[in-house]
């Protein structure tokens, strides 16, 4: 990606004075308009829409954002790489482990680990590339105040690692409702490329979207919402060689989508962007079953793993 040599300065139609607003609501980066709308935009950085349109447009040329050859996609194929979770059954379930410019969604009912592999591959990203991880950092935005750096201490120590530094390359936001959630992910081009980030965790994606809009009348617009969210988060895996990792609720009544209680939210929106779609359960003995239910090129199976003091294991 192209994306270091440019800075927002560089882009046809931004001026001094827009370039210093543009710097001032933290679009430091080309990518971050690049993926803003022109409404959005013009509204943040106080101008026109036309304007803010014609920026957007110089960025995504700039970016290359857009068509592209067949070719250039398996050369950047090439470059994916996997976060192994350290449970073999797991990894092997995933085809090596989470993956990058990729969006693997865990759904699953209260206490089936969707948080506990967050904590784990948190971890696990930090780890040298032969030790299974990217040498990289986390982005970790919390919704529902569930984010335990207790649980990333006993994990670390679990691996023989520095919980100290370990801590340190997470950083944490707590999202306070669905715009701010999707602010911190607008946000992100900065902190990615100062913090080396090479995994973001959004625990979970949907449980503000689903308070903030309420009833059916809501119900396009925030599935409009969502699709654009889930849009950004892909392109910074795509853009970043990033691994995102979302946690997802079932539905404990079926209001717009019909049927089975184990549906999870977000509907064909979330089914349609979620790259990897992981159904967490509970199973016998304390176990956990993780059935990969939505791949683009791995088998439909499931797997069975255990959650310890020291993350999740084989059984
Ligand atoms: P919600 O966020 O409520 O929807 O659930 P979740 O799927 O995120 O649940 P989470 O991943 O947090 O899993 C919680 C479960 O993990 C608990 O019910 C415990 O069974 C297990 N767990 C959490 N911490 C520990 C621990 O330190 N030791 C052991 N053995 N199990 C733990
Ligand atoms: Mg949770």
């Amino acid at each position: 990606m192209p994306k270091k040599e440019i800075t927002v300065d560089d882009l046809p139609g931004v001026g001094e004075k827009i370039g210093e607003k543009l710097k001032e609501i933290g679009y430091t980066d080309p990518m971050a308009i690049a993926v803003s709308s022109p409404s959005e935009l013009a509204a943040l950085a106080d101008i026109g829409e036309g304007q803010a349109a014609k920026i957007i447009n110089a960025a995504r040329q700039k970016l290359e954002i857009g068509y592209e050859t067949a070719d250039k996609i398996l050369e950047r194929r090439t470059s994916v790489a996997k976060i192994a979770t350290g449970c073999k059954n797991l990894d092997s379930l995933l085809g090596g482990g989470l993956e990058t410019q990729a969006i693997t969604e865990a759904y699953g009912q209260f206490g089936s680990g969707k948080t506990q592999i967050g904590f784990q591959v948190a971890v696990n990203v930090q780890l040298p590339k032969d030790a299974g991880g990217l040498g990289g950092n986390v982005l970790w935005v919390d919704t529902e105040n569930t984010f335990r750096p207790e649980r990333i201490v006993q994990i670390a120590k679990g691996l023989k690692l520095d919980p100290e530094k370990t801590l340190k390359n997470i950083l944490v936001a707590r999202a306070f409702n669905s715009e701010h959630q999707m602010l911190l992910v607008e946000k992100a081009p900065e902190m990615i490329e100062q913090n080396k980030i090479k995994l973001i965790i959004i625990d979970s994606i949907t449980s503000h979207f689903r308070a903030d809009f309420i009833g059916r009348g809501e119900l396009a617009n925030r599935q409009q919402k969502l699709n654009k969210h889930l849009h950004q988060l892909q392109r910074l895996a795509d853009a970043y060689n990033l691994a995102i990792y979302i946690t997802n609720q079932v539905m404990a009544r079926p209001d717009m989508l019909f049927g089975d209680p184990t549906s999870p939210i977000g509907g064909h929106v979330l089914a349609h962007q979620a790259t990897y779609r992981c159904y967490l359960r509970r199973g016998r003995e304390n176990t956990r079953v993780c059935k990969l239910v939505d791949s683009p090129g791995l088998p439909e199976n499931e797997a069975v793993f255990k959650i310890t003091e020291t993350g999740i294991k084989d059984v």
